[in-house]
């Protein structure tokens, strides 16, 4: 069994589909051991008090530079003996430090279907102005492993969504959401945890 930590900075929708997920069976290679929320007073914190799960909050302003707040973030992942870092929806850049330490056992959501819209900057909503903006007719979801570039790591997983002409940013993220994120965020989570993922020269493989 792999522990999971999950990091999260707002409503934690997600997160809720990780622990879904869980309970259904469908991640049994792993378990959702802790939260590490970048906020106080998020969402996503109540979940996972709901559910029971361990949560911890470290906050970026609580410490006076990026480095500090990485090697605050480290203690905190060794502490819980992280085996698999999920970004849901954490909106701090992690330094490089972390990056290294845990390569190719952080994964990432993000709400395009990489390399449209992402990089610094691509983040929650505004990753679906930029797309309705470039009127774009499919976006979607992608999973990947996190390295030094901002959304540039090895993609393992990705679904497309219809845009809608009518769509606003909102609505095209709400479809996202449940047509796409909610459902490869615990499956490559799943894929994970029972060593089915593989990275070679760059990508990532999901093994049979
Ligand atoms: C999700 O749409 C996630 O893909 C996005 O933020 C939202 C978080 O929602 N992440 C990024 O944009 C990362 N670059 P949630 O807190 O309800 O899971």
């Amino acid at each position: 069994m792999k522990n999971i930590v999950v990091l999260v900075s707002g409503g934690g929708t997600n997160l809720q589909a990780l622990i879904d997920a869980e309970k259904r069976g469908e991640i049994k290679s792993g378990k959702i051991t802790c939260v590490i929320s970048s906020k106080n007073g998020a969402y996503a914190i109540e979940r996972a008090k709901t559910a029971g799960i361990p949560s911890r909050i470290v906050v970026r302003k609580d410490y006076s530079s990026a480095d500090s707040y990485t090697d605050a973030l480290l203690d905190v992942l060794k502490e819980e003996k992280a085996d698999l870092i999920v970004l849901a929806g954490f909106m701090i850049i992690l330094g490089e430090k972390l990056i290294k330490a845990y390569e190719n056992r952080i994964v990432n959501v993000h709400p395009s279907l990489i390399p449209a819209f992402c990089g610094e900057g691509f983040y929650g909503l505004r990753v679906h102005k930029y797309a309705l903006a470039r009127g774009v007719k499919v976006s979607g979801a992608t999973v990947h492993f996190v390295n030094e570039i901002a959304d540039g790591g090895p993609i393992i997983m990705q679904m497309p969504v219809a845009v809608l002409d009518d769509d606003t940013p909102e609505t095209l993220q709400k479809r996202i959401m449940e047509q796409a994120e909610w459902k490869i965020l615990p499956k490559v989570t799943e894929l994970f945890c029972a060593d089915k993922i593989k990275v070679e020269n760059g990508k990532a493989y999901i093994l049979e």
